[in-house]
């Protein structure tokens, strides 16, 4: 019986989507495939799993809450609403910008063929939101999706946002982003350590290993 046997776990996977207009949107290439699979493996060792869901095509995971959102508004309410939890895991590919206001009919081309211009601001952030809530998990942990010096990137955005673990991963050229392969590393205040090339789902695994030891 592990310590995670009976634990209030809150997880938000996929992208978000912002409208434009009723048929377009500001998206990502994120599948929600480490998201989905953290939370099946948390299930399987007897967590209440709540998984809010941006847009995916992935089948509920068994013995897990899906909540399906679209955009991050949506997904930082359904996380608040999922409050109190004892642990929060932040895996989605939040939309940083999403259009200031989404037209309510398609958007036409224009007769002098100049392209719109579609204003955009920021979302909220929701993992440092519930990081800094009342009511914070007592442990939250996040994933930092780098391009660049993924560790000094992945360790500053770790004290931003106030979380105590997150799992840094390399997003360049491809890799990752709706693969079943994942390459992290786990990074706290105190230690950073490289987890090594395997699947998604062994990714999950070592998650859960590492939660019973941290909780
Ligand atoms: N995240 C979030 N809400 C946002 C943006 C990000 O909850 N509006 C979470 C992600 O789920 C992830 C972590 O914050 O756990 C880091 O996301 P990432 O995309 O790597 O970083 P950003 O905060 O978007 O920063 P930047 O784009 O500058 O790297």
């Amino acid at each position: 019986m592990t310590k995670i046997n009976g634990r209030k776990v809150l997880i938000t996977a996929g992208p978000t989507y912002e409208a434009i207009d009723p048929v377009r949107f500001i998206g990502n290439r994120s599948s929600g495939k480490q998201g989905y699979a953290i939370a099946n493996a948390l299930a399987q060792h007897g967590a209440e799993v709540t998984l809010i869901s941006g847009p995916s095509a992935l089948p509920a995971p068994e013995n897990v809450n899906v909540i399906r959102v679209e955009t991050a508004l949506e997904m930082l309410e359904a996380c608040e609403n999922a409050l109190p939890a004892d642990i929060g895991i932040f895996t989605a590919a939040v939309s940083d910008w999403r259009p200031k206001t989404s037209q309510s009919h398609k958007i036409k081309k224009r007769d002098d063929n100049t392209p719109p211009t579609i204003e955009l601001i920021e979302n909220p952030d929701i993992l440092k939101t519930i990081s800094h809530a009342k009511n914070r998990p007592s442990l939250v942990i996040g994933f930092a999706a780098e391009t660049e010096k993924l560790l000094e990137n992945a360790k500053s955005k770790r004290a931003r946002k106030g979380c105590d673990c997150i799992l840094a991963n390399d997003v360049s050229g491809g890799k990752t982003f709706g693969t079943d392969q994942n390459h992290v590393w786990c990074i706290t205040s105190e230690d950073q350590s490289d987890w090594g090339a395997m699947t998604k789902c062994e990714v999950a695994q070592n998650l859960v290993q590492w939660i019973n030891s941290n909780l």
